[in-house]
């Protein structure tokens, strides 16, 4: 995705923002410009809305022969119908659990059973450690290499240091859609593409991909895939796409008794209903801003639309902020295919005091590492980065309120 700032906005953003009683929270007698959604989103009411119905109208386990049981099912069911058309997946491909990093480390688990000492996995540089420990452990556990492609200046992978990877011939690629701490959007399609052809399996982390750009596991050609549900308006719950074969093979730890028909072999335990519930509605949420005959087409609507908003945003922001003295950009520049996340520093500041400044004036940004911990060492930062993320209800003027708390530094 190269973001384009041509393309106006068509969301109206007042009535999209009336959707988020978060927004309406003022610190210190100002309004709250929330930038820290590379974190965890606002939620709209119609998540809340759903979350409440369940618990109080429906909650029940699963599998039992009584209504509240039976529409417990049913809203599960219509769950993984709602995030099969999130990640262009069927339902029966779409598996839910605590968080990315649990279903992370479960699957690597899982596939680590059938490889044998010596077998290899390729990790990036660039990727939140969700992504790196799973596979890690398994180096520890069950003597598997771990190869790694380095990041380049431009925050960006290196591509031939990725193919020389994979001519060694390895198990599986793990790799990142977007980074949570550079922005950086890399090309997945093209590494499952090569991975597919070296006869691995490829795993993407999706979790700051997802709330900017339409997932498509299709497209991408991967085998599994997971993303958080928090990241774009919806409660804490994971979700994980696997291809059925892929799902039906792996060695998943699980209980004698529990399905072990796919998806449900994949998840472990009485899930979080509620969540998944939660989830479902951020999908239907974020369909009612597009328009479309199927949901699937009203997402990639509004994903066109978030994209073209989102460009306008990340490219006010990288001008404001670069024109300040001291401050310094890191990730690819705004023309590069990136999501409107900016990560920066400041001279004589740490990461943070930044976010404390900007807080005190009702500017909540994050600062640290944000667990990318092998980006930031890269990029030789003992403090870390300060992070200004976009959502889909972040205005001009609060990019300014931004740029001006900055400057006012
Ligand atoms: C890119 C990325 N991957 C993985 C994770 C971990 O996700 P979770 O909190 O769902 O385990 C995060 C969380 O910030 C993230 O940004």
């Amino acid at each position: 995705m190269t973001l384009s700032t041509s393309a106006p906005s068509r969301l109206d953003i007042r009535t999209l923002r009336s959707h988020f009683p978060a927004l309406e929270r003022r610190h210190q007698g100002t309004t709250v410009a929330y930038f820290d959604g590379p974190g965890g989103t606002q939620v709209p009411r119609t998540v809340v809305a759903a979350m409440e119905d369940y618990l109080y109208h429906h909650n029940a386990n699963t599998h039992w022969p009584y209504p509240t049981s039976e529409e417990t099912d049913a809203l599960i069911a219509q769950a993984r119908s709602a995030f099969g058309d999130f990640l262009g997946a069927s339902p029966a491909e779409v598996a839910f659990g605590a968080n990315m990093t649990t279903l992370t480390f479960h699957l690597a688990r899982g596939l680590g059973r059938s490889w044998s000492r010596g077998d290899k996995v390729v990790i990036t540089e660039l990727d939140h450690h969700a992504n790196v420990a799973p596979w890690r452990a398994l180096e520890r556990d069950r003597g598997i290499a771990v190869l790694t492609v380095p990041l380049l200046d431009s925050g960006q992978l290196d591509w031939g240091a990725l193919e020389r990877c994979l001519e060694q011939k390895p198990r599986l690629l793990a790799i990142g859609a977007a980074s949570n701490a550079l922005g950086t959007i890399s090309d997945v399609t093209g590494a499952a593409s090569l991975a597919r052809d070296a006869g691995a399996l490829t795993f993407i982390d999706a979790v700051h991909y997802a709330p900017h750009a339409l997932v498509d596991v299709a497209a991408f050609g991967c085998d599994f895939l997971a993303c958080s549900a928090y990241k774009f308006y919806g409660p804490h719950v994971g979700i994980l796409y696997g291809r059925k074969a892929s799902m039906e093979e792996v060695e998943i730890p699980k209980l004698a008794p529990a399905s072990n028909a796919a998806p449900e072999r994949m998840e472990t335990g009485t899930l979080n209903h509620e969540g998944i519930v939660g989830g479902a509605a951020a999908v239907d949420f974020l369909a009612s801003l597009g328009s479309g005959k199927s949901r699937r087409d009203r997402l990639a609507d509004t994903f066109a639309t978030l994209h073209a908003q989102g460009a306008v945003l990340l490219r006010r922001m990288w001008d404001g902020l670069s024109e300040i003295d001291g401050v310094t950009l890191y990730g690819p520049g705004p023309d590069r295919p990136r999501t409107p996340t900016v990560p920066f520093t400041v001279d004589g500041h740490t990461a943070d005091s930044v976010a404390r400044h900007l807080a005190a004036g009702g500017v909540f940004v994050s600062s640290g590492d944000f667990y990318a911990t092998t980006v930031v060492e890269r990029l030789g930062l003992k403090d870390g980065l300060v992070r200004a993320g976009c959502a889909c209800y972040t205005t001009d003027g609060e990019v300014d309120r931004l740029i001006a708390g900055v400057a006012s530094l």
